[in-house]
């Protein structure tokens, strides 16, 4: 039975206890109010991921600061959001205590959406060119994140990923493309300063050994100069700076990586395999391994990407379908050292009930993603998103945007 497989296995965070090893990864989903606060919406999803009974819940990407957002209706951790933060904690605790709830705090930086926000730069890349930003706007962004941190601990949250991934402000600055010469580029000591210095100020500030800090880490970003490659003009994968930069991440307090991969905006199938090309899986599982291999047995890996092996029914050949399920993968990456703990994307927005259902057993009751990404498309239009597949309210929303680009005449609907 499911239920009684390794993930189903308990596993410590820090000082705090996942109950499995299911990690609901962060995903956000264009719900917000003009205030950056959760609608009714934003709690019908959480209070459905925390009745599904995780072992980590990441509450998508909230903004630390209100000028540079990826999306207009973001939520946002700023002091006006504390109420409505605290009450949303609050609220899912009350849903379910046990599952590890975690913010993604981050900074959009180049990827800030010049419609409604201020597009920002440490170092222009080709068609993401923003305002460059000098050493004391990051001192800026430095405060911010560490005031969003200290709000997540005082509104009740578990702990906080500290986004490094998918192109978005952290990682920015650690690109050996950033090889700008000022206090934040050139040599991986600068590069990694905001994060290093991010995280000794967030350990002395919050000042509570029980609040969880890790980071979700692109360890190959896939264009020249990005993070995990060769050099500042090479799209060569090299973990040498990854591994370092998450041991000394794990020197000032880090509890897990998350692993992932890629930048969502420029190479999309290395962040979220698809149907068309489900194998760069196998990339991901290498490079949770490398974590994995090379970062203290207490330091938590997690591992992203899942979400197209689904029941077996994918793209995978050469293989046995019962041999390329979700289950089967993370059932024996656990086993194998691989990861400790894998995270699901878009399949937590197919059915959030997915652990509670494998652990009793009904693996065939399981809403598997089909990895479509009509969530995506959701996403790209800046409109809430959901799963258009499984639920009747997104697939409505869904022709209803196509129709209103003329995508889609009367009869297709
Ligand atoms: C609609 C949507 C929203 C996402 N939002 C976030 C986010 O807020 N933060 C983040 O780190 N990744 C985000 N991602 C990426 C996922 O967390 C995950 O890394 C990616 O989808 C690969 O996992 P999967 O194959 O299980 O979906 C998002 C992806 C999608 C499709």
């Amino acid at each position: 039975m499911s239920g009684n497989s390794p993930l189903f296995t308990s596993i410590k965070i820090g000082n705090r206890t996942a109950e499995n090893r299911i990690v609901m990864n962060a995903m956000e989903c264009c719900d917000a109010d003009e205030a950056g606060n959760p609608t009714d919406k934003t709690y019908r999803r959480y209070e459905q991921l925390f009745e599904g009974g995780a072992g980590v819940i990441v509450v998508e990407a909230l903004s630390v600061i209100d000028e540079c957002k990826g999306r207009l209706h973001q939520l946002t951790a700023l002091p006006a959001n504390r109420k409505a933060l605290e009450k949303f904690v609050t609220a899912m605790k009350k849903v379910n205590e046990k599952p590890i709830m975690l913010w993604q705090l981050t900074h959009s930086g180049e990827l800030s959406h010049p419609d409604f926000s201020k597009r920002v730069c440490v170092k222009p890349l080709p068609g993401y060119e923003g305002e460059l930003l000098n050493e004391e706007d990051v001192e800026y962004i430095l405060d911010q994140f560490v005031l969003a941190a200290k709000m997540a601990h005082d509104c009740g949250a578990d702990g906080i990923d500290f986004k490094l991934c998918h192109g978005y402000f952290g990682s920015q600055l650690l690109r050996p493309y950033n090889d700008r010469k000022w206090k934040y580029g050139g040599p991986f000591e600068n590069r990694a300063r905001f994060a290093y210095e991010a995280y000794e100020r967030i350990a002395k500030e919050v000042n509570d050994p029980d609040f969880i800090v890790g980071s979700k880490v692109s360890v190959w970003e896939g264009i020249p100069g990005g993070m995990g490659t060769l050099g500042p003009d090479s799209p060569i994968p090299d973990p040498a700076e990854i591994i370092k930069l998450c041991r000394g991440l794990e020197e000032r307090g880090a509890k897990y990586i998350l692993q992932s991969a890629g930048n969502p905006s420029i190479t999309l199938a290395l962040t979220q395999p698809d149907k068309k090309i489900p194998d760069y899986v196998y990339l991901h599982f290498l490079f949770q391994k490398q974590l994995r291999d090379a970062l203290r047995p207490e330091t938590v890996v997690m591992g992203s990407a899942y979400s197209v092996l689904r029941n077996g029914s994918n793209n995978l050949r050469g293989v046995k379908d019962e041999e390329s399920s979700f289950l089967y993968w993370a059932n024996k990456n656990i086993r194998d050292k691989v990861c400790d703990m894998p995270a699901i994307g878009r399949q937590s927005l197919a059915d959030a009930y997915l652990p509670k259902k494998l652990k009793e057993g009904r693996e065939n009751e399981v809403h598997w993603c089909t990895t479509c990404d009509n969530c995506l498309e959701f996403l790209i239009r800046q409109k809430p998103v959901g799963c258009a597949t499984y639920s009747r309210e997104y697939a409505a929303a869904l022709v209803e945007i196509r129709r209103q680009e003329g995508r889609l005449t009367e009869k297709h609907t």
